[in-house]
């Protein structure tokens, strides 16, 4: 019953054995390997387009080197106010860029709106005096579980460009919004406006990759200095090649966010029908959030229930109240409906 995370449920057997696999003979080293370069090739067909991949650790890593090379030093990022950049990446953003500025908005489901976009960008003019607004950065899911539509991605996209701004895409669990929406990777991406995308492995069971993913050449000139230079070119690269290109062989990528997807819908199936609870945010990724009686809480944490307490204010659509208990529950590649039962009998004890 451990839904603390995404990242409890260690590693998909078959990228395990693809890093076993990569581990019987020699292979050039910093990302000249067979993997690393079959990789992107790879990403090339999912994307449906030219591109530029670079493969990182961890996803902060990924997002802020990739909002380094779209951000000057003197630059402003506007995101949510309580995107991962924001509050969870304590500050590399600023740091590897040289010093941009995250700027903070309000949206509900912790998406962005062109007209909260439009309101901050109106906030920003003084020129000289402020941060030049640089990117626009959201999150696909969200921090909140929700997704964006291609047509929402368009439509900040096009704004962002109209203030000729990047786009940037924190996709921690890009997966789930693909398989959640079956659209493809494209659509959501590039032919929607977005210019760099953080591309997540990790979260849905790889031991530890990421892709920055450039659909603008000229943003990834020098990107090959930036990783380097913040200690994110392995040299044992191709342990990293090998992750991604397991988990985009066979699309395990959105077979696993597919099977997370179902079982976070299984998880709050059972837990809305519970007395006293309450959803406050659609499910359209691999996170279920509720408003719970904390005696309803403390019995699940008596009964060994993993899941966060979600910090902060709620979910904006609807008040915690006494003697509530705002919690976020995740379900991952390795999720079984078995856990999710054992959930739903333990509540309903
Ligand atoms: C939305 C989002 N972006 C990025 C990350 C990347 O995190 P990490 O640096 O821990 O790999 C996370 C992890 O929780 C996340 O939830």
């Amino acid at each position: 019953m451990d839904f603390n995370s995404d990242n409890v449920h260690g590693v998909d057997p078959a990228i395990l054995d693809a890093i076993g696999d990569a581990n019987v003979r020699t292979a050039r080293a910093y990302g000249h390997d067979d993997w690393t370069l079959a990789s992107e090739r790879r990403l090339r067909e999912v994307f449906g387009c030219d591109l530029a991949a670079y493969l990182v650790v961890t996803g902060t890593a990924a997002n802020s080197l990739a909002l380094a090379a779209c951000c000057p030093p003197y630059g402003a990022v506007v995101c949510h106010r309580e995107a991962h950049i924001m509050t969870d990446e304590c500050g590399a953003p600023e740091l590897f860029s040289g010093g941009a500025k995250l700027m903070g908005v309000e949206g509900p489901g912790c998406k962005l709106t062109p007209a909260a976009v439009t309101a901050m960008l109106g906030r920003l003019g003084r020129g000289e005096h402020e941060q030049r607004p640089s990117v626009v950065s959201i999150s696909q899911a969200t921090e909140l579980g929700t997704v964006y539509t291609p047509a929402e991605v368009a439509a900040l996209a096009a704004l962002a460009r109209q203030h000729r701004m990047r786009v940037h895409m924190d996709g921690a669990r890009f997966a789930n919004a693909v398989a959640r929406q079956g659209c493809t990777a494209a659509e959501l991406t590039w032919k929607a406006g977005v210019d760099v995308l953080s591309f997540g492995a990790t979260k849905n069971g790889a031991l530890g990759v990421e892709a920055v993913v450039f659909f603008d050449a000229a943003l990834a000139r020098d990107f090959a200095y930036l990783r380097k230079r913040t200690g994110q070119l392995v040299s044992k690269g191709r342990f990293l090649g090998a992750q991604m290109l397991a988990y985009l062989e066979h699309d395990r990528w959105l077979q696993n966010a597919r099977h997370a997807n179902q079982m976070a819908d299984r998880l709050a199936g059972a837990i809305a029908a519970l007395p006293g609870v309450r959803l406050p945010l659609p499910v359209e990724a691999n996170a279920v959030f509720a408003i719970v009686p904390r005696s309803l809480h403390e019995h699940l944490q008596q009964q060994g229930a993993r899941y966060l307490v979600w910090p902060g204010e709620g979910p904006g659509t609807d008040t915690v109240g006494d003697g509530e208990v705002f919690i976020r529950l995740l379900t991952s590649f390795r999720t079984s409906a078995e856990d999710v039962d054992a959930l739903a009998a333990a509540a309903a004890r």
